[in-house]
């Protein structure tokens, strides 16, 4: 979908907005506080029905009010026709009540919704995933994944809970059950941890096998070409095999989704008994990573602060390029404060790749000299303060 308009009332400090887009690029500007990564956070509501910022939905809702809506008007690729996506939301005093609908009519299930508006996101915390704990990296991959396949969330949610479940058992939290029964519900959960976390493992593994090329491609435009920069994906099981010096588990580990499976099985297996002492699950994709590198040496542990920032930067150029091959269609790309710590040069290059890479963008800046787009690019700039949006003349020295 191209985005035409936002309408959004009671939404965070945004009493009332309505913004018309650019079809190519948007420049929200503003001071800090102004309002402008609210204006990507509506906008991610009606691509998620969901908030980048928090688990609740509550704090969206302005305060002193009930209710928020957004609203998103956009031309659907291909067909021509104008669609219609509506959020509300109404803050009670328990839980926060969400509906959706599009064109008019009630969306019930968020599947049915999610998608619609496909958008990518890119925000200042997502530069610090390289240096950051694996738990917020396996986080980035799979919100990569959430975007482009929804069996993925479901995937996700369920192993999280048997996980769960198993660690329940191995404290010895059902103390009354026999050693039989302990060790039948152990069987149980580790074989469908196995079966739901060879999905999770493969789909991450594939994606960031379909991201390695256009990672090593995008870091050298906006970087450089030396040094190389790589992605790999680092699969906890697979390290643990080759530990124990079984090399061929480990290799055939990955031929398809039931080898990956397979093993998975047979390793919770083998660590019952250190799982059981220890009381909880040590092996599997939860314990996952991957690995950004340049010239072979981790970036983690080597690269400077604009180099990191630069492999981010390349990791979502490629999702967008690998999305727009998945999706026939070029997803939103929602850019929030993204260019102080590069340079100048890398700066302009980065601007470059983006507007050779993406259809559509919104992005954010406390000030539009930090963004140098090519000059023949069109786009629109919006000044907001104080969570009011005005049209601004503003140009590269504003
Ligand atoms: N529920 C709410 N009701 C009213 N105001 C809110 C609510 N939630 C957040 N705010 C206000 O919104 C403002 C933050 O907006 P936002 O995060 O969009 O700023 P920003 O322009 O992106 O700033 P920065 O440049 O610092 O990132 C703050 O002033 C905050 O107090
Ligand atoms: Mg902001």
């Amino acid at each position: 979908m191209r985005l035409e308009h936002l309408s959004a009332s009671e939404f965070r400090n945004l009493e009332r907005v309505e913004i018309d887009f650019s079809p190519r690029f948007t420049i929200l500007h503003g001071h800090n506080g102004a309002g402008k990564t609210n204006v990507l956070e509506a906008l991610y509501l009606i691509s998620t029905v969901r908030s980048f910022r928090s688990a609740e939905l509550g704090p969206l809702v302005r305060h002193g009010q009930t209710q928020t809506r957004v609203e998103v008007t956009g031309r659907i690729s291909g067909l021509g026709v104008t669609s219609t996506l509506c959020v509300t939301l109404e803050r009670g005093t328990r839980s926060t009540r969400r509906a959706a609908s599009a064109d008019g009519k009630l969306v019930r299930s968020g599947a049915a919704f999610y998608g619609r508006l496909p958008a990518i996101l890119f925000t200042p915390e997502d530069l610090n995933v390289l240096r950051g704990s694996p738990g917020g990296r396996r986080r980035f991959l799979d919100r990569v994944l959430f975007a482009r396949d929804r069996a993925h969330i479901g995937d996700i949610q369920t192993y999280e809970k048997l996980l769960r479940s198993r660690n329940h058992v191995l404290r010895g939290a059902d103390q009354a059950r026999g050693t039989r029964d302990r060790d039948a519900m152990l069987e149980a959960y580790e074989l469908r941890l196995s079966e739901t976390g060879a999905r999770i493992w493969t789909r991450r593994d594939q994606l960031v096998e379909e991201l390695r090329g256009a990672v090593t491609e995008g870091f050298a435009q906006i970087h450089g070409k030396a040094p190389q920069a790589d992605i790999t994906y680092s699969s906890h099981v697979q390290g643990f095999l080759r530990e124990q010096g079984r090399t061929e588990d480990a290799e055939r580990a990955t031929a398809d989704v039931s080898a990956r499976a397979q093993v998975l099985h047979r390793a919770l297996q083998d660590r019952r008994g250190l799982d059981l002492m220890r009381g909880t699950t040590s092996l599997g994709p939860h314990r996952d990573d991957f690995e950004m590198t340049l010239n072979g040496q981790s970036a983690a542990k080597y690269a400077s602060q604009g180099q990191s920032r630069a492999l981010v930067l390349a990791f979502k150029i490629a999702e967008l390029q690998t999305s727009r091959a998945a999706l026939g269609r070029a997803p939103v790309l929602l850019l929030d404060d993204v260019s102080s710590e590069l340079d100048p040069t890398r700066t302009g290059q980065l601007f470059q790749a983006l507007a050779r890479e993406v259809e559509q963008c919104v992005l954010t800046t406390t000030s539009p000299r930090f963004i140098p787009l090519p000059d023949e690019l069109e786009r629109s700039y919006l000044a907001v303060a104080g969570g009011v949006i005005t049209t601004s003349g503003a140009t590269l020295s504003g």
